[in-house]
Protein backbone atom coordinates (compact mmCIF):
# COMPACT_ATOMS: atom_id res chain seq x y z
CA UNK A 1 0.00 0.00 0.00
CA UNK A 2 1.08 3.81 -0.41
CA UNK A 3 -0.26 6.11 1.09
CA UNK A 4 0.40 9.51 -0.75
CA UNK A 5 0.47 13.46 -0.28
CA UNK A 6 0.80 12.73 3.72
CA UNK A 7 1.44 15.18 6.58
CA UNK A 8 3.60 13.99 9.10
CA UNK A 9 3.84 15.06 12.76
CA UNK A 10 7.70 15.29 12.74
CA UNK A 11 8.70 17.00 9.17
CA UNK A 12 7.20 19.93 7.34
CA UNK A 13 5.93 19.05 3.87
CA UNK A 14 4.01 16.29 2.38
CA UNK A 15 5.37 12.49 2.47
CA UNK A 16 4.41 9.26 0.14
CA UNK A 17 4.40 6.83 3.22
CA UNK A 18 5.09 2.68 1.76
CA UNK A 19 3.93 0.18 3.44
CA UNK A 20 5.39 -3.35 2.26
CA UNK A 21 4.23 -6.73 4.29
CA UNK A 22 3.72 -5.45 7.93
CA UNK A 23 6.15 -3.32 7.90
CA UNK A 24 6.82 0.87 6.80
CA UNK A 25 8.63 0.35 3.98
CA UNK A 26 9.61 3.65 2.73
CA UNK A 27 8.67 7.56 3.41
CA UNK A 28 9.57 9.99 1.00
CA UNK A 29 8.83 13.17 -0.25
CA UNK A 30 5.45 13.00 -1.83
CA UNK A 31 5.91 12.92 -6.19
CA UNK A 32 2.95 15.15 -6.57
CA UNK A 33 3.89 17.83 -3.64
CA UNK A 34 4.44 21.02 -4.92
CA UNK A 35 5.38 21.99 -1.40
CA UNK A 36 4.41 24.05 1.54
CA UNK A 37 7.98 25.37 1.33
CA UNK A 38 8.63 24.68 -2.55
CA UNK A 39 11.44 22.02 -1.52
CA UNK A 40 10.05 18.87 -2.83
CA UNK A 41 8.53 19.94 -6.29
CA UNK A 42 6.27 17.72 -8.58
CA UNK A 43 8.05 14.60 -10.19
CA UNK A 44 11.13 14.49 -7.57
CA UNK A 45 10.81 10.86 -6.78
CA UNK A 46 8.64 8.16 -8.66
CA UNK A 47 7.46 5.19 -6.59
CA UNK A 48 5.84 1.92 -7.65
CA UNK A 49 3.23 0.60 -4.75
CA UNK A 50 3.92 -2.37 -3.96
CA UNK A 51 0.37 -3.40 -3.13
CA UNK A 52 -1.07 -2.15 -5.96
CA UNK A 53 -2.77 0.14 -4.27
CA UNK A 54 -2.97 3.69 -3.15
CA UNK A 55 -4.35 5.85 -0.80
CA UNK A 56 -4.69 9.93 -1.60
CA UNK A 57 -4.22 11.33 1.70
CA UNK A 58 -4.56 15.06 -0.01
CA UNK A 59 -2.25 16.79 2.53
CA UNK A 60 -3.94 14.72 5.97
CA UNK A 61 -2.27 14.03 8.97
CA UNK A 62 -0.65 10.34 8.44
CA UNK A 63 0.12 8.64 12.45
CA UNK A 64 0.24 5.68 14.02
CA UNK A 65 -2.91 3.95 15.12
CA UNK A 66 -3.60 5.08 18.68
CA UNK A 67 -3.01 3.36 21.47
CA UNK A 68 -5.26 2.72 24.26
CA UNK A 69 -3.24 2.13 27.64
CA UNK A 70 -5.74 1.39 30.05
CA UNK A 71 -9.42 -0.15 29.87
CA UNK A 72 -10.89 -3.32 31.25
CA UNK A 73 -12.52 -4.75 28.15
CA UNK A 74 -14.32 -7.57 30.46
CA UNK A 75 -16.30 -5.06 32.40
CA UNK A 76 -17.75 -3.79 29.08
CA UNK A 77 -21.58 -3.41 28.47
CA UNK A 78 -22.45 -4.87 31.88
CA UNK A 79 -24.10 -1.76 33.39
CA UNK A 80 -27.47 -1.88 35.47
CA UNK A 81 -26.37 -5.98 35.97
CA UNK A 82 -27.29 -6.88 38.46
CA UNK A 83 -27.93 -3.16 39.37
CA UNK A 84 -27.11 0.47 39.08
CA UNK A 85 -24.38 2.48 40.49
CA UNK A 86 -26.59 4.61 43.04
CA UNK A 87 -23.69 6.36 44.37
CA UNK A 88 -21.46 7.07 41.37
CA UNK A 89 -18.44 6.00 43.53
CA UNK A 90 -15.48 3.60 42.67
CA UNK A 91 -16.46 1.60 45.94
CA UNK A 92 -20.01 0.99 44.97
CA UNK A 93 -18.83 -0.18 41.59
CA UNK A 94 -16.47 -2.83 43.29
CA UNK A 95 -18.97 -3.83 45.20
CA UNK A 96 -21.38 -4.59 42.56
CA UNK A 97 -18.57 -6.45 40.48
CA UNK A 98 -18.35 -8.80 43.47
CA UNK A 99 -21.74 -9.07 43.74
CA UNK A 100 -22.39 -9.88 39.90
CA UNK A 101 -19.47 -12.48 40.24
CA UNK A 102 -21.22 -14.12 43.09
CA UNK A 103 -24.30 -14.44 41.30
CA UNK A 104 -22.88 -16.45 39.04
CA UNK A 105 -23.69 -13.71 35.68
CA UNK A 106 -20.28 -14.20 34.76
CA UNK A 107 -20.04 -16.06 31.62
CA UNK A 108 -16.89 -16.35 29.24
CA UNK A 109 -19.16 -16.25 25.63
CA UNK A 110 -21.03 -12.75 27.21
CA UNK A 111 -17.60 -11.46 28.62
CA UNK A 112 -16.57 -12.26 24.93
CA UNK A 113 -19.48 -10.65 23.34
CA UNK A 114 -19.31 -7.35 25.52
CA UNK A 115 -15.64 -7.33 25.04
CA UNK A 116 -15.40 -7.55 21.39
CA UNK A 117 -17.99 -4.96 20.90
CA UNK A 118 -16.16 -2.46 23.23
CA UNK A 119 -12.78 -2.97 21.23
CA UNK A 120 -14.70 -2.89 17.85
CA UNK A 121 -15.98 0.40 19.58
CA UNK A 122 -12.47 1.31 20.07
CA UNK A 123 -10.70 0.21 16.84
CA UNK A 124 -13.43 2.22 14.78
CA UNK A 125 -12.13 5.28 16.64
CA UNK A 126 -8.24 4.52 15.26
CA UNK A 127 -6.82 2.35 18.58
CA UNK A 128 -4.62 -0.70 17.04
CA UNK A 129 -3.34 -1.43 20.58
CA UNK A 130 -5.09 -2.11 23.85
CA UNK A 131 -3.71 -2.77 27.18
CA UNK A 132 -7.13 -4.20 28.99
CA UNK A 133 -6.87 -5.28 32.96
CA UNK A 134 -8.55 -8.46 33.51
CA UNK A 135 -10.48 -9.07 36.52
CA UNK A 136 -8.76 -12.80 37.83
CA UNK A 137 -10.08 -13.08 41.27
CA UNK A 138 -12.90 -15.11 40.21
CA UNK A 139 -11.83 -18.70 40.68
CA UNK A 140 -14.14 -19.38 37.24
CA UNK A 141 -11.61 -17.67 35.45
CA UNK A 142 -14.10 -16.60 32.99
CA UNK A 143 -13.36 -13.34 32.35
CA UNK A 144 -9.38 -14.07 31.58
CA UNK A 145 -10.53 -17.31 29.53
CA UNK A 146 -12.91 -15.31 27.49
CA UNK A 147 -10.21 -12.21 27.20
CA UNK A 148 -7.37 -15.04 26.46
CA UNK A 149 -9.26 -16.52 23.35
CA UNK A 150 -10.60 -12.67 22.36
CA UNK A 151 -6.58 -11.35 22.13
CA UNK A 152 -6.02 -14.28 19.11
CA UNK A 153 -9.53 -13.76 17.48
CA UNK A 154 -9.36 -9.94 16.69
CA UNK A 155 -4.96 -10.31 16.34
CA UNK A 156 -5.72 -9.33 13.19
CA UNK A 157 -6.72 -5.78 13.43
CA UNK A 158 -6.00 -5.20 17.09
CA UNK A 159 -2.98 -6.41 19.58
CA UNK A 160 -4.23 -7.22 22.70
CA UNK A 161 -1.92 -7.06 26.36
CA UNK A 162 -3.69 -8.66 29.11
CA UNK A 163 -3.28 -7.96 32.79
CA UNK A 164 -3.41 -10.24 35.40
CA UNK A 165 -5.70 -7.93 37.34
CA UNK A 166 -7.17 -8.43 41.14
CA UNK A 167 -10.24 -6.71 41.22
CA UNK A 168 -10.97 -7.38 44.74
CA UNK A 169 -7.55 -7.80 46.34
CA UNK A 170 -4.57 -9.68 45.88
CA UNK A 171 -4.42 -9.93 49.83
CA UNK A 172 -8.09 -9.36 50.57
CA UNK A 173 -9.54 -11.47 48.36
CA UNK A 174 -9.24 -15.49 49.49
CA UNK A 175 -6.72 -17.07 46.71
CA UNK A 176 -5.94 -14.11 45.31
CA UNK A 177 -1.91 -14.30 45.07
CA UNK A 178 -2.43 -17.77 43.68
CA UNK A 179 -4.88 -16.57 40.94
CA UNK A 180 -2.79 -13.31 40.06
CA UNK A 181 0.04 -16.23 39.57
CA UNK A 182 -1.96 -18.64 37.74
CA UNK A 183 -2.76 -15.91 35.01
CA UNK A 184 0.35 -15.45 34.57
CA UNK A 185 1.36 -19.23 33.79
CA UNK A 186 -1.54 -19.33 31.22
CA UNK A 187 -0.03 -16.18 29.14
CA UNK A 188 -0.90 -12.44 31.14
CA UNK A 189 1.20 -10.31 29.48
CA UNK A 190 1.52 -7.65 32.47
CA UNK A 191 0.81 -8.05 36.30
CA UNK A 192 -1.34 -5.54 38.11
CA UNK A 193 -2.40 -4.84 41.38
CA UNK A 194 -4.77 -2.42 43.85
CA UNK A 195 -2.67 -1.77 46.79
CA UNK A 196 -5.22 0.59 48.51
CA UNK A 197 -8.01 -1.51 48.51
CA UNK A 198 -5.70 -4.48 50.04
CA UNK A 199 -6.80 -4.41 53.95
CA UNK A 200 -3.98 -1.97 55.69
CA UNK A 201 -1.18 0.05 54.08
CA UNK A 202 1.30 -3.18 55.53
CA UNK A 203 -0.82 -5.06 53.22
CA UNK A 204 -0.74 -2.73 50.25
CA UNK A 205 2.92 -2.55 50.50
CA UNK A 206 3.16 -6.64 50.58
CA UNK A 207 1.41 -7.18 47.70
CA UNK A 208 3.33 -4.71 45.48
CA UNK A 209 6.03 -6.28 46.50
CA UNK A 210 4.80 -9.63 45.29
CA UNK A 211 3.90 -7.59 42.35
CA UNK A 212 7.35 -6.80 41.56
CA UNK A 213 7.97 -10.47 42.45
CA UNK A 214 5.41 -11.84 39.88
CA UNK A 215 6.99 -9.61 37.47
CA UNK A 216 10.61 -10.83 37.51
CA UNK A 217 9.80 -14.61 37.46
CA UNK A 218 7.43 -14.65 34.77
CA UNK A 219 9.51 -11.35 32.71
CA UNK A 220 6.71 -9.21 32.89
CA UNK A 221 5.66 -5.77 32.44
CA UNK A 222 3.78 -3.79 35.66
CA UNK A 223 0.77 -2.19 35.58
CA UNK A 224 -1.11 -1.35 39.00
CA UNK A 225 -4.13 0.53 39.79
CA UNK A 226 -2.39 2.81 42.56
CA UNK A 227 -3.72 5.50 44.72
CA UNK A 228 -7.14 5.37 42.81
CA UNK A 229 -8.88 7.40 46.13
CA UNK A 230 -9.18 10.36 47.30
CA UNK A 231 -7.24 10.25 50.17
CA UNK A 232 -3.74 12.49 50.15
CA UNK A 233 -2.21 9.65 52.64
CA UNK A 234 -2.77 7.04 50.04
CA UNK A 235 1.12 6.74 48.94
CA UNK A 236 1.51 3.72 47.08
CA UNK A 237 3.03 5.13 44.08
CA UNK A 238 6.53 5.80 45.93
CA UNK A 239 6.62 2.27 46.54
CA UNK A 240 6.34 1.52 43.02
CA UNK A 241 8.82 4.08 42.33
CA UNK A 242 11.06 2.30 44.56
CA UNK A 243 10.90 -0.95 43.91
CA UNK A 244 11.22 -0.28 39.84
CA UNK A 245 14.39 1.69 41.15
CA UNK A 246 15.91 -1.03 43.54
CA UNK A 247 14.96 -3.84 40.66
CA UNK A 248 16.00 -2.20 37.44
CA UNK A 249 12.79 -1.95 36.36
CA UNK A 250 12.93 1.20 34.36
CA UNK A 251 10.65 1.58 31.26
CA UNK A 252 8.65 -1.53 32.66
CA UNK A 253 6.08 -0.06 34.80
CA UNK A 254 3.18 1.77 34.46
CA UNK A 255 0.88 3.42 37.50
CA UNK A 256 -2.40 4.06 36.73
CA UNK A 257 -4.98 6.48 38.13
CA UNK A 258 -2.65 7.97 40.71
CA UNK A 259 -5.65 9.88 42.09
CA UNK A 260 -4.43 10.70 45.42
CA UNK A 261 -1.43 12.65 43.92
CA UNK A 262 -4.05 15.42 42.87
CA UNK A 263 -4.33 15.66 46.85
CA UNK A 264 -0.56 15.44 47.56
CA UNK A 265 0.68 19.00 49.49
CA UNK A 266 3.65 20.51 47.51
CA UNK A 267 5.93 19.62 50.03
CA UNK A 268 5.51 15.70 49.54
CA UNK A 269 5.17 16.01 45.55
CA UNK A 270 8.79 17.69 45.27
CA UNK A 271 10.20 15.09 46.95
CA UNK A 272 8.31 12.58 44.76
CA UNK A 273 8.65 13.96 41.79
CA UNK A 274 12.50 13.46 41.09
CA UNK A 275 11.90 9.86 42.25
CA UNK A 276 9.44 9.36 39.72
CA UNK A 277 11.84 9.83 37.12
CA UNK A 278 14.61 7.67 38.24
CA UNK A 279 12.61 4.85 38.55
CA UNK A 280 11.37 5.31 34.82
CA UNK A 281 8.04 5.13 35.89
CA UNK A 282 5.13 6.27 33.04
CA UNK A 283 1.18 6.80 33.95
CA UNK A 284 -1.96 6.37 32.83
CA UNK A 285 -4.40 8.67 33.45
CA UNK A 286 -8.32 8.35 33.16
CA UNK A 287 -9.84 11.68 32.87
CA UNK A 288 -13.48 11.25 32.11
CA UNK A 289 -13.81 8.13 34.74
CA UNK A 290 -11.93 10.19 37.43
CA UNK A 291 -14.15 12.56 37.02
CA UNK A 292 -17.02 10.92 37.45
CA UNK A 293 -16.06 8.55 40.15
CA UNK A 294 -13.50 11.15 42.64
CA UNK A 295 -14.11 13.91 44.63
CA UNK A 296 -18.09 13.11 45.45
CA UNK A 297 -18.92 14.60 49.27
CA UNK A 298 -16.57 17.08 49.49
CA UNK A 299 -19.11 19.97 49.64
CA UNK A 300 -17.62 22.87 46.96
CA UNK A 301 -15.78 23.28 45.03
CA UNK A 302 -15.07 20.17 44.65
CA UNK A 303 -11.72 18.56 43.87
CA UNK A 304 -11.21 17.17 40.71
CA UNK A 305 -9.34 14.04 41.43
CA UNK A 306 -6.94 13.50 38.45
CA UNK A 307 -3.09 13.11 38.74
CA UNK A 308 -1.08 15.94 38.41
CA UNK A 309 -0.90 15.72 34.37
CA UNK A 310 0.78 18.97 33.66
CA UNK A 311 3.20 18.76 35.97
CA UNK A 312 4.60 14.99 35.62
CA UNK A 313 4.81 16.19 31.67
CA UNK A 314 6.86 19.01 32.98
CA UNK A 315 9.48 16.56 34.55
CA UNK A 316 9.57 14.46 31.23
CA UNK A 317 7.17 11.40 32.92
CA UNK A 318 5.22 9.84 30.09
CA UNK A 319 1.46 9.89 30.72
CA UNK A 320 -0.89 8.09 28.43
CA UNK A 321 -4.81 9.03 28.90
CA UNK A 322 -7.10 6.38 28.97
CA UNK A 323 -10.59 5.52 28.62
CA UNK A 324 -10.97 2.79 31.85
CA UNK A 325 -14.50 1.97 31.09
CA UNK A 326 -17.36 1.82 28.78
CA UNK A 327 -20.60 1.24 30.40
CA UNK A 328 -20.02 -0.86 32.89
CA UNK A 329 -20.37 -0.74 37.25
CA UNK A 330 -17.95 2.37 37.59
CA UNK A 331 -18.88 4.40 34.42
CA UNK A 332 -21.88 4.17 32.52
CA UNK A 333 -20.98 5.89 28.94
CA UNK A 334 -17.37 5.59 26.78
CA UNK A 335 -17.03 4.60 23.47
CA UNK A 336 -13.35 3.79 23.31
CA UNK A 337 -12.76 7.38 21.45
CA UNK A 338 -9.31 7.98 22.50
CA UNK A 339 -9.92 11.76 20.85
CA UNK A 340 -12.64 12.48 23.27
CA UNK A 341 -10.60 11.15 26.08
CA UNK A 342 -7.46 13.63 24.82
CA UNK A 343 -9.99 16.65 25.30
CA UNK A 344 -11.14 16.33 28.96
CA UNK A 345 -7.50 15.07 29.95
CA UNK A 346 -5.97 18.37 28.67
CA UNK A 347 -9.07 20.25 29.55
CA UNK A 348 -8.74 18.87 33.65
CA UNK A 349 -4.67 19.56 33.62
CA UNK A 350 -4.87 23.17 32.13
CA UNK A 351 -2.70 22.29 29.32
CA UNK A 352 -4.84 23.55 26.25
CA UNK A 353 -1.35 26.07 25.10
CA UNK A 354 0.16 26.10 21.68
CA UNK A 355 2.96 24.08 23.61
CA UNK A 356 0.56 21.32 24.59
CA UNK A 357 -1.78 21.44 21.55
CA UNK A 358 0.94 20.85 19.15
CA UNK A 359 2.07 17.67 20.31
CA UNK A 360 -1.05 16.70 21.77
CA UNK A 361 -1.24 13.25 20.28
CA UNK A 362 1.49 11.98 22.38
CA UNK A 363 -1.14 11.52 25.12
CA UNK A 364 -2.53 8.73 22.99
CA UNK A 365 -0.09 7.42 20.66
CA UNK A 366 3.51 7.59 21.72
CA UNK A 367 3.35 7.66 25.76
CA UNK A 368 0.84 4.74 25.74
CA UNK A 369 3.21 3.15 23.44
CA UNK A 370 5.91 3.75 25.45
CA UNK A 371 4.06 2.07 28.57
CA UNK A 372 3.34 -0.64 27.03
CA UNK A 373 6.88 -1.56 25.93
CA UNK A 374 6.42 -0.64 22.30
CA UNK A 375 8.55 2.18 21.73
CA UNK A 376 10.80 0.43 19.16
CA UNK A 377 7.62 -0.70 16.87
CA UNK A 378 5.30 2.21 17.38
CA UNK A 379 5.51 5.26 14.89
CA UNK A 380 5.59 6.31 11.55
CA UNK A 381 9.29 5.45 10.78
CA UNK A 382 11.04 3.21 8.14
CA UNK A 383 11.29 -0.38 9.51
CA UNK A 384 8.51 0.21 12.08
CA UNK A 385 5.14 -1.88 12.47
CA UNK A 386 2.62 -0.50 9.98
CA UNK A 387 0.04 0.67 12.11
CA UNK A 388 -1.40 3.91 10.44
CA UNK A 389 -3.81 6.10 10.38
CA UNK A 390 -4.71 9.20 8.44
CA UNK A 391 -6.68 11.54 10.41
CA UNK A 392 -9.55 14.28 9.04
CA UNK A 393 -6.65 17.17 10.16
CA UNK A 394 -3.64 18.59 9.05
CA UNK A 395 -2.36 18.59 12.69
CA UNK A 396 -2.24 17.63 16.31
CA UNK A 397 -4.36 20.58 17.63
CA UNK A 398 -7.05 20.35 14.67
CA UNK A 399 -7.37 17.14 15.20
CA UNK A 400 -8.35 17.15 18.89
CA UNK A 401 -10.64 20.37 18.24
CA UNK A 402 -12.31 18.96 15.52
CA UNK A 403 -12.38 15.38 16.93
CA UNK A 404 -11.39 14.39 13.49
CA UNK A 405 -12.36 11.04 11.50
CA UNK A 406 -10.51 8.28 11.10
CA UNK A 407 -10.51 7.90 7.82
CA UNK A 408 -8.21 4.87 7.13
CA UNK A 409 -6.88 2.65 9.47
CA UNK A 410 -3.86 -0.30 8.77
CA UNK A 411 -2.76 -2.58 11.46
CA UNK A 412 0.22 -4.07 10.83
CA UNK A 413 0.07 -3.43 7.15
CA UNK A 414 -3.64 -4.58 6.50
CA UNK A 415 -5.88 -1.87 5.86
CA UNK A 416 -8.78 -2.25 8.72
CA UNK A 417 -10.80 -0.10 7.75
CA UNK A 418 -11.28 3.27 5.67
CA UNK A 419 -14.28 5.84 5.83
CA UNK A 420 -15.56 8.76 3.68
CA UNK A 421 -15.08 12.21 4.81
CA UNK A 422 -18.56 13.51 6.14
CA UNK A 423 -20.18 15.92 3.89
CA UNK A 424 -22.71 19.00 4.93
CA UNK A 425 -24.58 20.37 2.57
CA UNK A 426 -25.94 23.98 3.86
CA UNK A 427 -29.49 25.08 2.70
CA UNK A 428 -28.45 28.49 3.96
FE1 LIG B 1 -9.06 0.81 35.80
Amino acid sequence: MLITGARLRDRDGLWDVEIAGERISAIAPAADDTGDDGAHPRDVVQRVDPGGQVYPADGRLVTAQFVENHIHLDYANTAGQPRPNASGTLFEGIQIWAERKAAGLNNPDQIKADALAAARSAASHGVGVIRTHVDVTDPTFAAFEALTELREEIRPWCQLQLVAFPQNGMIAYPGGAELMERALQQGADVVGGIPHLEPTREDGVDSLRRIFDLAEKYDALVDVHCDEIDDAGSRFVEVMAAEATKRGMQGRVTISHAVAMAYYDPGYLARLLPQLVAAGVGFAVCPNENLHLQGRDFGGPAPRGVAPVRTLTEWGIPVAFCQDSMVDPWYPVGDGDPLRILDSGLHVSHMLTAEYLARCLDFISTNPARNLGLANEHGIEVGRTANVLVLDAADDETAVRTKADVLLSVHRGREVFRREPARTTWAL
